[in-house]
């Protein structure tokens, strides 16, 4: 449906100081408080450097709190968080992309000019930018609106300049809170058949927030459960490798009677945690 990708982001390179170091993103007893709420409560995650996470829980249970401790946005009340070997909130906000739950698209920047905002913010020209950002509005389907604002567009569609922008920062670290909720299940399909292929090609540390226990499965290498609030990881599944992209491999794994055990394993674990 989208034209294919023409050219990948840039590549870090093996000197940079962004380049994955050891543990990957590692939390030690993260506990946040609002007021009166309790909303994550002694957390321990490890996402080893390359791999990907998926959290799955409870609507209110502290997962995109979590990922806003993660990125620095955020801090914790106690514990620690470490990404890629920085543990300071400026230096966390540096390795992490980070996908919001709701968009946070500048009103009265167009479509690739909101693409573009983190690489202008990584110093590059306005052109240069763009130029970069150009094949992932092809590739997502979003060329002929490069131009319009978010207002002029469907939750869709402003999902997907979100998740362009996310990606266009070129981060090692990856975090996406239900980066696909708002669309369509066969550009869902697509844009999850794509980010498998881009992780393949060029992976990053990734933390996957969502509702949908086959979405986790089908892109992530290990899937958490989290309880209802104050948050705590109740359970966690490694999520065997499978092999090909597109449709027919798609079909294939969601009819693999070991991936519908997965499945039915995380879907229990998810009702006993409500
Ligand atoms: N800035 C804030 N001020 C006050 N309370 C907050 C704030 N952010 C989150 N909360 C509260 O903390 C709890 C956890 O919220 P959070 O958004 O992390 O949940 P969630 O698991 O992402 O939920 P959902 O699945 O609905 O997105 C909720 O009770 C929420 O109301
Ligand atoms: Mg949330």
């Amino acid at each position: 449906m989208f034209a294919r990708r023409s050219s990948p982001p840039p590549a870090l390179s093996s000197s940079d100081p962004l380049q994955p170091v050891g543990t990957g993103v590692e939390l030690r007893g993260v506990t946040k408080r609002f007021g009166q709420t309790d909303a994550v409560a002694s957390a321990d995650l490890t996402v080893p450097a390359h791999s990907r996470l998926g959290i799955v829980g409870p609507s209110g249970c502290g997962k995109s709190t979590l990922l806003s401790m993660i990125c620095g946005l955020i801090d914790p009340d106690a514990g620690t968080v470490d990404v890629l070997g920085a543990a300071d909130a400026p230096g966390r906000l540096a390795r992490c992309a980070w996908m919001p739950q709701r968009d946070l698209l500048l009103p009265w920047r167009g479509v690739l000019a909101n693409a573009r905002i983190p690489l202008e913010n990584q110093g590059l020209s306005r052109r240069e930018a763009s130029r970069r950002v150009q094949p992932l509005l092809d590739r997502f389907g979003l060329a002929e609106f490069a131009d319009h604002r978010p207002a002029q567009l469907s939750g869709g569609l402003r999902q997907r300049v979100s998740f362009l922008r996310t990606v266009a920062a070129d981060k090692p670290v990856l975090l996406l809170d239900e980066p696909f909720g708002a669309l369509d299940s066969i550009t869902r399909a697509d844009l999850q058949d794509w980010l498998r292929a881009m992780l393949a090609d060029e992976p990053r540390t990734v933390v996957l927030v969502t509702h949908d226990v086959e979405e986790a499965l089908l892109l992530c290498d290990r899937v958490v459960v989290m309880s209802a609030r104050p948050g705590r990881v109740v359970a966690s599944v490694d999520v065997p490798p499978y092999a090909g992209t597109g449709a027919a491999a798609r079909r294939a794994r969601l009819a693999d009677p070991d991936f519908v055990a997965l499945r039915d394993t995380v879907l229990a674990h998810l009702e006993s945690a409500r």
